[in-house]
């Protein structure tokens, strides 16, 4: 870690995340920022900045956290590039194509596998995003679940067990025998290297009793809860999270009025992944109906080969603002904050003192420029840790 502090200056709108004033995004003009020992120090006016070893002018540009994407599936090999063009085609997602890529994913070494997520991690920090969850769920052995999350440790504290993303192949006829299997002998197996626990409720993946089971289980080992519901059709999945005090349920496309209310009186965040109904070319969520009912929405990338082969989180936020009825600040309050929250995290997402100094540079005068320049490389310098990378 670098030592000594340093200064970033002439910054022409700082997004704090700190909510003062009524103004979540928390925005200061003509700020500037301390880091020290990879925490920000002191955050104020340009004009009262400290001496520092060591500055960078923002010339004027607009300052945000680093993006916290608190879902993404890295750890597979293969991709399932025919599959998307076979959907552009007419053809409907259903997840059938995630045993494809248990078959890859099983077939590759470790050396393989960390390779590819190093490539997602490092094309995901080029993008912005200084916080990323990483699920198992392309092993679905206990060798090959437990396998993943090691690596996905290696790159990340906020590792997710989804032993239960399919029933596999060898146990298409005896799915209650699979549920022990996760529960039983790949839970004591992934447990060590896995924060959270998840469950892919959906109809064709795990029903509410088998979602239920997993995730006590889960619980009893030490996991916190967060779950894969309501993507493809409505379903029990959102209350189940709620019940069950899920740090988050994901997707939330197909919500009824009781799901909502459910959400609305809770403690949990919906976490709404765009990148699945643009790749899967199907009705996004609707963001303004959680937001209005006064739910915590976070935006995620979903990173995966089938559903969101995406690892951008700037996308995200462009298509939740065109497409979910966000508003821009809604949008990058969502990608920071609300990723955070999501993860039950106070130390990322927002730029106050004592957070860690994870922040992006904008080439843009303002975080309106995501949404309203898209598909732009608008990230000129990611500082993670107060280093610059
Ligand atoms: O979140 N929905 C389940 N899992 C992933 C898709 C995985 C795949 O298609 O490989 C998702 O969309
Ligand atoms: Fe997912």
């Amino acid at each position: 870690m670098t030592r000594g502090s340093l200064l970033v200056d002439h910054i022409g709108e700082l997004v704090t995340n700190d909510g003062r004033d009524g103004d979540p995004l928390g925005v200061r003009r003509e700020a500037a920022l301390l880091i020290e020992d990879g925490q920000v120090a002191w955050v104020g006016s340009a004009r009262d900045a400290p001496a520092a070893d060591r500055r960078i002018d923002a010339g004027g540009a607009a300052v945000l956290p680093g993006f916290v994407d608190s879902h993404a599936h890295l750890v597979f090999a293969g991709d399932r590039a025919a599959e998307f063009a076979a959907r552009m085609a007419g053809e409907r997602y259903t997840g059938g194509g995630i045993r494809t890529t248990v078959g890859a994913t099983r077939a590759a070494s470790d050396d393989a596998l960390r390779a590819s997520v190093g490539r997602l991690r490092a094309e995901m920090l080029r993008q912005g995003t200084t916080t990323v969850e990483i699920k198992s769920g392309y092993g679905l052995t206990v060798a090959d679940e437990a396998r993943s999350l090691r690596i996905a440790a290696e790159f990340t504290d906020d590792t997710t067990f989804l032993g239960a993303h399919v029933v596999p192949a060898e146990y298409a006829d005896r799915p209650d025998d699979y549920v022990g299997l996760v529960c039983g002998p790949m839970l004591a197996a992934a447990a060590p290297y896995a924060r959270w626990i998840d469950v892919f409720c959906e109809r064709g993946a795990f029903d509410a009793d088998h979602a239920r089971a997993i995730l006590d289980c889960g619980q009893a080992a030490g996991l916190g809860v967060r779950l894969h519901a309501n993507q493809l059709g409505p379903g029990p999945g959102v209350r189940l999270g709620v019940e069950l005090g899920a740090a988050s349920v994901d997707h939330c496309t197909h919500l009824t009025d009781a799901d909502v209310d459910a959400l609305a009186g809770s403690e949990t965040v919906a976490t709404l992944l765009p990148g699945a109904e643009f790749s899967t070319r199907s009705p996004y969520p609707d963001a303004r109906r959680l937001l209005d009912a006064g739910v915590t929405v976070a935006l995620a990338t979903d990173c995966n080969p089938g559903s969101s082969y995406t690892s951008s989180m700037p996308f995200c936020v462009a298509l939740a603002v065109r497409e979910m009825r966000m508003t821009p600040a809604e949008a990058v309050w969502a990608a920071t904050a609300g990723g955070a929250a999501a993860l039950r995290r106070t130390d990322v997402g927002r730029l106050t003192p004592g957070a860690r100094a994870d922040l992006i540079i904008l080439d843009a005068p303002s975080h309106l420029h995501l949404a309203y320049r898209p598909g732009v490389p608008l990230i000129r310098q990611v500082l993670h840790n107060g280093v610059p990378r």
